[in-house]
Order: C-alpha cells, then sequence, then structure tokens
C-alpha cells in the first residue's frame, strides 16, 4: 500500500512538473513510462500508427494541383502545420503510438530547392517522428549533402538493403529500430532501383528488398523476443504486395514511393489497409498515404501474443483547411518563405529567343519543343527511351528573351511535376496521338482535356479540322513516326512524361499506368538544361505538323503499299 502510494506521488509529481514546462504531449508520454501497458489475458495488445510517405518538400499546405496555395478560397490541403495538430490533438488518446515516415521528403517545392534538406529536418523532428526510411529522392543531392540532413535529425533512420562506406551514412542509417517500450520492431527498405533513379555516390549500394527483409526478421526473431514486426517501405505498392506474399514474420506495412492513394474516398486504388496473405497463409496488412501530406495514414492494430493483427480501425486523415494550422510551426515555415523572391530573381541562363506558351494548345510550339528535349536528353542520360510527351495544359507562362531567372522557369512549370518513364504499345500512342486531336479518348470515350507537345525523335501528322473554333487544335491524325520509322503498331516504345500525365492527367492514357517511378521534378530538368545550354537558341521544326487531305491520300497509299509488302514478304 505504501508503496503504491508513494508511487502515485511521483507520478503527480512528475506530471506536475512536466507540464509546467510544456502542455500535451509531454504529460502524455510521462505517464506512459511510468504505467505498464496493457495487455489483456490473451496477450493482446494494441498500438496505433501514423505515417506519412512523399511528401516532396510540401512543409507549407498547397492548391490541389501541389503549387503553393495562393487561391484559400477553392481549397488548400496538407502542410506539417495541420500534421502538428491532428497529431496534438488524438495522439494523447492513443497510449501506444508511433509516427513514421516512408521516405521521400526531399524535392519539390522551393523550400527544396533554397534550403536543401535543413528546414525539412527542423520540421521533422519539431513533429516528433519516432523513425525514417530513406526514398530515392533523399539521395538527389549526393550522399554527403544526405548525410548532413541525416546527422541533423533526432530519431532512427531504418534501411536494411543499403549498404555504405560514406562515413557518415554508415552510421546513421541501420537496418532495423526496436521500440523496446512497445516489444516492436520496424525494419527501413528502400527501392532498390534509387542509383537509376537518383545520385547516390559509388560506395552506396542497394540490394533486394525482399530479401532483406527477410533477413533482419530472421534476425530479430533469433536473437530476441521481439514478436511485433513492421516494414516501413519505399519500394511502391505493388513491392510492398510482393513483400508482403513472399515473407513470413511480417504482419504491416507502411510503404511509400508510388504515390498510391488508398482508402474509401474519389480516386483512390485499393484499400486502406490492403490485406495480402504471406508466405505462410497470414494477413499482411499494407497501407500507405498518397503524397504530399494531403493524407495522414493512421491505422489502429491489436497484436495477439505471436505478433499477428487481430483487428483493426482507422483510415488516412484528409487535410483540408477544415484542420487548423498550429500556430507555432506555421510561423516558422511563413517566415522561411521569406528568402525565395530574391532566390526566384536569380538568373539561370539566357535566350536570344522567345519561348512561347500562347500557342501550345495551337499546335507546336518553341516552349514545349524546349520543355520535351530538355526531359528527353535527361532521361536518356540514363536509359534508352524513344522520345518525350507532355501536356500543353501544363506549360503556364511565355519565357521572353533575355535573361532567364529562376522564376519564370517556375512560373511557366507551376506544378512540381515529376518526370517518369513508361512503355507503351504502337497502338496505344495510335490511339493516344488521336484522341487528342479528335479531343475523345477512344478508349474510354471520354474527354480529352489538352493538346500535347512532344520531343526530338517523334513526328506527328494531322489534317487540322475545318473552322474549328475550339480552344484547342483538333483534327485528324494522319501518321507517327519515331526515330525516323513509321510507328509500328505492335512493337512497345519507352515514353518519358510527367507522373502526371502517367497517372491519367488529361486523359492521354488508358487505362494508366501504377506504380510509377518519380525522377526530378520538371522545372529541376529544365532549370539543368538552360544551364548546359545558354545562350538558348532555339527554332520550331515542325514535329507536329499539320498537313492538307492531299498529303493524307498520299500518306495512306504509301502506308497501304508498305503493308503490302510486308504481307508479301511475310507469305
Ligand atoms: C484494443 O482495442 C479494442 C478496440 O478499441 C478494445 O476492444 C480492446 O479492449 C483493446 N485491447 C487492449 C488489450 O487494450
Ligand atoms: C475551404 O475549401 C473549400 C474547398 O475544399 C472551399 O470551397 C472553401 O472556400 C475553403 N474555405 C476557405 C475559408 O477558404
Ligand atoms: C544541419 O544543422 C546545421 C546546424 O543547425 C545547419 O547549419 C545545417 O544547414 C543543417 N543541414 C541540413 C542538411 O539539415
Ligand atoms: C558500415 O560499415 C561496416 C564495415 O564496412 C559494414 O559492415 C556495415 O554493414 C555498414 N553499415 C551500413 C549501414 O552501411
Ligand atoms: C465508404 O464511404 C461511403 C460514403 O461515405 C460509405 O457509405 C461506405 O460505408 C464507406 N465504406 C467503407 C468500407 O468504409
Ligand atoms: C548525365 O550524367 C552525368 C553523370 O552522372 C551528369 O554529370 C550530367 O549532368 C547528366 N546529364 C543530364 C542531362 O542529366
Ligand atoms: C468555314 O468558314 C468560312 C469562312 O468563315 C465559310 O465561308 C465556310 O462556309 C465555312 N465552312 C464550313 C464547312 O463550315
Amino acid at each position: 500500500m505504501a508503496s503504491l502510494k508513494n508511487l502515485l506521488l511521483l507520478l503527480t509529481a512528475s506530471l506536475t512538473s512536466v507540464q509546467a514546462q510544456a502542455p500535451g504531449e509531454n504529460h502524455l508520454i510521462s505517464r506512459r513510462k511510468l504505467s505498464k501497458r496493457f495487455i489483456d489475458e490473451n496477450g493482446n495488445y494494441n498500438i496505433s500508427f501514423y505515417h506519412l510517405n512523399d511528401v516532396h518538400a510540401h512543409l507549407d499546405e498547397f492548391s490541389s494541383s501541389g503549387t503553393d496555395c495562393t487561391r484559400p478560397e477553392r481549397g488548400c490541403f496538407g502542410g506539417y502545420a495541420r500534421i502538428k495538430t491532428v497529431l496534438q490533438e488524438t495522439r494523447p488518446s492513443h497510449p501506444d503510438s508511433l509516427l513514421l515516415n516512408a521516405g521521400d521528403e526531399f524535392q519539390g517545392t522551393m523550400f527544396f530547392s533554397y534550403y536543401g534538406g535543413e528546414k525539412i529536418a527542423q520540421t521533422l523532428n519539431e513533429i516528433g517522428f519516432d523513425a525514417m526510411t530513406l526514398g530515392n529522392h533523399e539521395f538527389d543531392k549526393g550522399d554527403d549533402h544526405l548525410g548532413e540532413f541525416l546527422s541533423n535529425l533526432t530519431f532512427p533512420i531504418v534501411s536494411a538493403n543499403i549498404q555504405s562506406s560514406h562515413p557518415v551514412l554508415n552510421k546513421t542509417i541501420k537496418p532495423f529500430h526496436i521500440f523496446e517500450e512497445y516489444q516492436l520492431a520496424v525494419i527501413g527498405v528502400t527501392t532498390e532501383t534509387t542509383p537509376g533513379i537518383s545520385s547516390p555516390g559509388p560506395d552506396t549500394k542497394f540490394s533486394d528488398p525482399i530479401e532483406a527483409v527477410q533477413n533482419t526478421i530472421d534476425f530479430i526473431r533469433s536473437t530476441t523476443n521481439i514478436k511485433r514486426i513492421a516494414a516501413l517501405t519505399h519500394i511502391g505498392y505493388e513491392e510492398d504486395q510482393r513483400l508482403a506474399q513472399e515473407t513470413t514474420g511480417l504482419h504491416l506495412i507502411m510503404g511509400g514511393h508510388s504515390h498510391t492513394p488508398l482508402g474509401n474516398f474519389t480516386g483512390a486504388v485499393g484499400p486502406y489497409p490492403t490485406l495480402v496473405d504471406n508466405k505462410a497463409g497470414e494477413e499482411v496488412f499494407i497501407v500507405t498515404a498518397y503524397r504530399w501530406g494531403e493524407y495522414l495514414g493512421y491505422i489502429d492494430v491489436t497484436y495477439d501474443s505471436e505478433g499477428r493483427i487481430l483487428e483493426y480501425h482507422g483510415a488516412p486523415i484528409h487535410l483540408t483547411n477544415t484542420t487548423e494550422q498550429e500556430p507555432g510551426l506555421q510561423a516558422e515555415i511563413d517566415a522561411w518563405r521569406k528568402p525565395f523572391e530574391e532566390y526566384a530573381a536569380e538568373e539561370v541562363g539566357y535566350t536570344t529567343v522567345e519561348l512561347d506558351q500562347s500557342l501550345c494548345q495551337l499546335g507546336e510550339c518553341l516552349l514545349g519543343d524546349f520543355m520535351a528535349d530538355a526531359m528527353l536528353e535527361y532521361r536518356l542520360n540514363s536509359s534508352s527511351v524513344d522520345f518525350a510527351l507532355i501536356n500543353a495544359g501544363g506549360i503556364r507562362a511565355t519565357i521572353d528573351a533575355g535573361p532567364i531567372t529562376r522564376g519564370e522557369v517556375l512560373t511557366a512549370f507551376p506544378f512540381g511535376n515529376s518526370i517518369v518513364e513508361i512503355t507503351v504499345t504502337g497502338k496505344q500512342l495510335w490511339d493516344t496521338f488521336a484522341g487528342i486531336l479528335t479531343k475523345v479518348n477512344p478508349r474510354n470515350g471520354k474527354p480529352v482535356t489538352s493538346f500535347f507537345q512532344i520531343s526530338k525523335n517523334i513526328i506527328v501528322e494531322y489534317v487540322p479540322k475545318k473552322n474549328s473554333t475550339a480552344a484547342t487544335a483538333e483534327g485528324e491524325l494522319v501518321s507517327v513516326s519515331i526515330g525516323g520509322e513509321p510507328l509500328d503498331l505492335e512493337k512497345e516504345y519507352k515514353v518519358v512524361t510527367l507522373d502526371f500525365i502517367a497517372g491519367g492527367g488529361d486523359n492521354f492514357f488508358y487505362p494508366t499506368f501504377g506504380n510509377l517511378i518519380t525522377l526530378d521534378t520538371q522545372d529541376q530538368v529544365l532549370l539543368g538544361y538552360i544551364e548546359r545550354l545558354s545562350p538558348v537558341e532555339y527554332a520550331l521544326d515542325r514535329r507536329i505538323k499539320t498537313i492538307s487531305k492531299c498529303r493524307r491520300k498520299w500518306v495512306e497509299r504509301e502506308r497501304k503499299k508498305r503493308a503490302a509488302e510486308k504481307k508479301k514478304r511475310g507469305l
């Protein structure tokens, strides 16, 4: 009795002193440390997970397209100040909880292009993450910059398939972390494709994530009593499902990389959680939270005594203007914006010609050629792609002749869209271009909402529609040639495009492409191209050609002739 009384006194004293320093969460943590975790008579145990992925430097709220929130009356989303509010309001009623980050905090807004990882590190520490795995984009500025970022973080960094002899990375990255108080291990993994899509140093190696996770599970199970094992992954939703299927001992996967919307809302591509059976026929729960921090992933699970999940409850929390922004953090974020104006005024190159946007919806335009060529050249550096394709609607402003500023590039391409590579058949490409020109996608019968622009190495010819009053060019597709050869309907082509297009944007493609690997953002790629080319001298080269009906007849006769010859040869 006496000892219980002492304990209560101690508890009260400690609570009072902690409360005096800081309200809210700290109070709860101190109580948790003193109380025994609740496990019922069957050995069941409850814990909550909050998880985020692919925030891509969206420290502040953003508009639905991902750009700065300049028109709040149209709705703005996300931002770490909102996440902080949700955590402050809900975490105290979840005695045992973890807040985990599945990677790709880097690249996507000026908070990264101006500050590198510095303000991101500060924000993540302030939000109080319990662990993070690395995304491919964390390597965008190389190992040294990543090392500096990681050494500033105040929580563990986990990735079981990264081996690095870089002195800082070697010390800061570990395969897993054990949360002793919850008797739970979190194993990290990062996409094995990172060297091809980002810039890790030669001494940083990535191995097969599935093998790395299974080896780590086996190690944990053979050296500790831990049975609750979760994976924090940056390998994409499809690979997460394969990871679930091909391992044993893992029952929860919190993922990122593919920007997959899961949940019960419009546009979601799967359930939250997605259940997949593992090698032993046991259920594995897979969750991920879309991208940019528009949703905060949240799931409560009940573990049985063997570390399997018996029950769950939860759904991703949508962060809209109905959630207040925590004022302290928001004030910091606002202050960090101050130098952006000066940064935007910096000259990044020079152009002798006006890079025109005004004609992009009506036919080939100079800024369209320029951007698509930049994307093609960028991707040709590490892949054998055929051409680049973008939507005219994503090109927002002309870049005037004279000095080019960073701000002009960002104004012309404000969306922070990322470059992706897709593989498509000639038939699909034909349908795509034909659909753009008739403004109806033949594969789903729905409107196509933009004209296109393309890179070198492809020529598209069409007969324009007479007397069209449409805001974008219309016509009938006549021919497509790639690398000087007529489009082969059976062949597969590699196309560089934007995550927006590949995800069904403007209805260019149907069906769309899942599990995309996002590369650098469009503005970054264009800045690099300008730096290499400056002074820019560019001219239209008729890669998008309007032709007459006579010419169409000739093209069609030639095509038939070729087809007949091919058939004859085949016989
Ligand atoms: C876990 O949570 C469920 C649902 O809220 C509850 O019914 C159960 O009693 C809890 N079990 C433990 C061990 O806390
Ligand atoms: C909040 O967002 C909605 C759309 O999501 C918008 O209609 C509304 O005007 C916004 N409210 C304010 C106060 O900005
Ligand atoms: C790390 O922290 C130091 C000291 O606060 C700061 O100067 C530096 O910019 C930070 N770097 C990164 C990448 O976070
Ligand atoms: C760090 O270096 C040691 C010695 O080479 C190696 O065994 C270990 O796996 C490395 N750790 C990481 C995370 O790369
Ligand atoms: C999904 O949302 C709809 C509408 O809000 C609701 O009727 C339905 O029950 C929900 N389904 C699940 C599985 O939560
Ligand atoms: C191509 O790769 C080299 C070496 O990694 C790099 O220096 C160069 O900037 C890259 N060029 C483009 C267009 O990305
Ligand atoms: C197209 O417009 C011209 C001039 O406005 C007019 O003379 C012609 O009849 C129109 N043709 C069609 C097919 O509408």
